[in-house]
């Protein structure tokens, strides 16, 4: 696994800086090329010559690279250290880069972006998946400002490697410590897996919510933040998969990387999704759809009258039911079901209906706009409850299911019937007043 991927291992200032050597020689064993870049206060805890002798490369300690002669790249390294501009060249040439150890400070600096140093600035550029590693005096670690940065950084795609308990530099006992060297290796080498588990792949996203005009001015909508449907894009991104993201309104920005359509209401939201659906190897449809639309949307903004206001409402397409019945040969096709009540039972009519292949099922009170949600995944035969995680978690998560499901069906493509399924029911007018 290991054997010619570049492993770019940063190392910050803390007392477990030593035990960065341990880590750099357990990667080598395992045919890895190491690059380590230090922070200036690293060099405080460990020599640069220990880890240039251990890794057979310069370190890196300053932001511009004149003075290093040239670095030994894995085979699999898709780029070169030209020399110049150490940082830039580093982040391109990792194929996981590994934070070992990570203090509280290097992890702030990280959530807000800030690059003073040749470590940071690595981190800032590096598009590769990150494994970070803390280790830290107890009550930093527990500090509300650092458990904030963690969830920041773990939201964004990190993947940590908790500290664990035991005797700390300052005498006392607790949680602090660097994780075992072993379990370090076995995170970089599972970031690895992730990275490329979806190369060559087709991933269509729906997320979102979507806006039904009623006049120039209003809209019927809901509360969804989109911040689901964009994690499981970026991790699909992040997995080497070609990913289209179709995406109503959202509260955050869109993912880069992906290729974007924008939509507003849940008519145009269908049509952009009924037409990348062929190609699609994938589609997660994490969209909040209309599933009523005002029957006609008045051209002059509605004016305040003396009594009720009736509005009447028409059934929208169910856009999953759609892409579930015309489900091609090797297609996997997911939906979610947010339920208030009696959520398994819904959820698994849904996935019936529906024809997906899985309903995520979640819950209004846990996964409507914040960072986190707690889901359950629910297959024909697997069902899966997962803890609060954040939805980035998630995100990896379901697709580490997903390529279950997938591998499934390109082993069952050969039996498998090509035969359309019955199109969704129209559902009936319904009177909101
Ligand atoms: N969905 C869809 N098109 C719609 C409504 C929902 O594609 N017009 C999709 C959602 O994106 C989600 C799944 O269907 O993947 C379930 O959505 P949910 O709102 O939980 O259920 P509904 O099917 O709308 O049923 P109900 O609101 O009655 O629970």
């Amino acid at each position: 696994m290991l054997r010619g991927r570049t492993i770019v291992l940063g190392v910050s200032g803390g007392i477990a800086a030593y035990k960065a050597c341990e880590l750099v020689r357990a990667l080598r064993a395992k045919g890895a090329a190491v690059i380590v870049v230090m922070s200036p206060a690293a060099g405080e805890f460990v020599t640069p010559l220990s880890l240039q002798t251990l890794s057979g490369n310069p370190v890196v300690q300053g932001m511009w690279g004149d003075q290093n002669p040239g670095f030994a790249l894995g085979n699999k390294s898709r780029a070169k250290i030209r020399g110049k501009v150490e940082h830039i060249d580093l982040a391109e040439a990792a194929d996981v880069m590994a934070i070992a150890p990570a203090t509280a400070n290097l992890m702030a600096r990280m959530v807000h972006g800030e690059a003073p140093d040749a470590l940071s600035a690595t981190a800032l550029a590096c598009r590769a998946p990150l494994v970070i590693c803390p280790a830290m005096d107890a009550g930093m670690w527990r500090h509300e400002a650092t458990q904030a940065n963690v969830r920041t950084l773990r939201n964004r795609g990190a993947r940590f490697v908790d500290p664990e308990s035991g005797p700390l530099a300052s005498g006392l006992d607790g949680l602090g410590r660097l994780a075992a060297i072993d379990t370090i290796v076995e995170a970089i080498e599972a970031a690895l897996v992730r990275r490329t588990s979806l190369k060559g792949v087709r991933v269509l996203v729906g997320a979102g919510r979507t806006e039904e005009p009623l006049d120039p001015v209003r809209v019927l909508t809901n509360r969804s933040s989109g911040r689901m449907g964009y994690a499981i894009a970026e991790a699909a991104r992040d997995r080497g998969a070609e990913v289209t993201l179709v995406t109503g309104p959202a509260s955050i920005d869109a993912p880069e990387g992906v290729s974007l359509k924008r939509v507003t209401t849940a008519a145009e939201m269908e049509q952009a999704l009924v037409s990348a659906a062929p190609r699609a190897n994938i589609i997660v449809m994490a969209a909040a759809v209309a599933d009523y639309r005002p029957a006609r949307a008045s051209r002059e903004k509605l004016k305040r009258g003396d009594g009720a206001l009736t509005l009447v409402l028409e059934p929208t397409t169910d856009i999953l039911a759609t892409l579930g019945s015309r489900k091609r040969r090797g297609q996997v096709v997911v939906g979610f079901a947010l339920e208030t009540s009696r959520g398994l039972e819904h959820a698994r009519s849904k996935r019936v209906a529906k024809h997906a292949d899985m309903i995520v099922l979640n819950s209004p009170a846990e996964g409507l706009g914040g960072d986190t949600n707690r889901v359950t995944l629910i297959e024909e035969r697997v069902e899966q409850r997962l803890p609060v995680l954040p939805k980035r978690e998630v995100a990896e998560r379901l697709l580490d299911r997903v390529m279950v499901l997938l591998a499934k069906q390109a082993g069952a493509g050969a039996v498998a019937s090509a035969k359309p399924r019955a199109a969704a029911k129209p559902r009936a007018k319904k009177e909101m007043r």
